[in-house]
């Protein structure tokens, strides 16, 4: 699929001051380390293998024991039905962490995958562009969820004692971006 090549796999991390090579070649899959690493997988054309791409890498890390959490910001929720999370499973998503209205590990449920956690998108994300036109910071809102949530990403109904006796923090967060997306 020639237009997969030109997916844009971008180290988010990079702009954190990250040590990854800021151009040119693949993107480096590096060891865990004390953070996550943060992979965002964006192009503005659709249909290019975006979700398939954040899917099939969130379940190969997790399968080489990486802990990793996909972060589903299409509408669409290809990734969130690709991964087995029906819509009654979505009460918190992706909009309400973008809009304030719900902390980030809240939102978060597990897959099937062990080891792989998501968190939902749903329609309401079409309006949130429009919600946030006039909100300050708002291309900061994912960064800031994020930098807050706790490393272990407790999910949602699991109790501290639980999260802490059970969980790893995670290692790889995957973003699945939208074809379009002006936040
Ligand atoms: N490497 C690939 N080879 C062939 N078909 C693919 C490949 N990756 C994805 N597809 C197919 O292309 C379609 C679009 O993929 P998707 O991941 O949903 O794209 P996007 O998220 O960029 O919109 C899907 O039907 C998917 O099964
Ligand atoms: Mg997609």
């Amino acid at each position: 699929m020639e237009q997969l090549d030109k997916t844009l796999v971008t180290d988010a991390a990079r702009s954190a001051g990250s040590a990854i090579p800021a151009e040119g070649g693949n993107p480096v899959i590096a060891p865990s380390t004390d953070r996550p690493r943060i992979l965002v997988v964006a192009n503005q054309k659709g249909g290019v293998g975006k979700t398939t791409t954040a899917i099939n890498l969130g379940t190969a890390l997790a399968a080489v024991g990486e802990r990793v959490l996909i972060v589903d910001l299409d509408p669409q929720g290809n990734a969130s039905t690709g991964l087995g999370i029906g819509h009654t499973e979505r009460k918190v998503s992706a909009y309400d962490v973008l809009i304030g209205a719900a902390l980030i590990e809240d939102a978060i449920v597990p897959t099937k995958v062990p080891g792989l956690d998501i968190v939902p998108s749903t329609m309401d994300l079409l309006g949130a562009e429009l919600e946030l036109a006039s909100v300050q910071r708002r291309s900061h809102r994912l960064r800031d969820a994020l930098s807050r949530m706790p490393r272990h990403g407790k999910t949602r109904g699991e109790s501290d004692a639980e999260m802490q006796s059970t969980s790893r923090p995670y290692s790889y967060l995957l973003i699945d971006c939208p074809p379009c997306w002006k936040v």
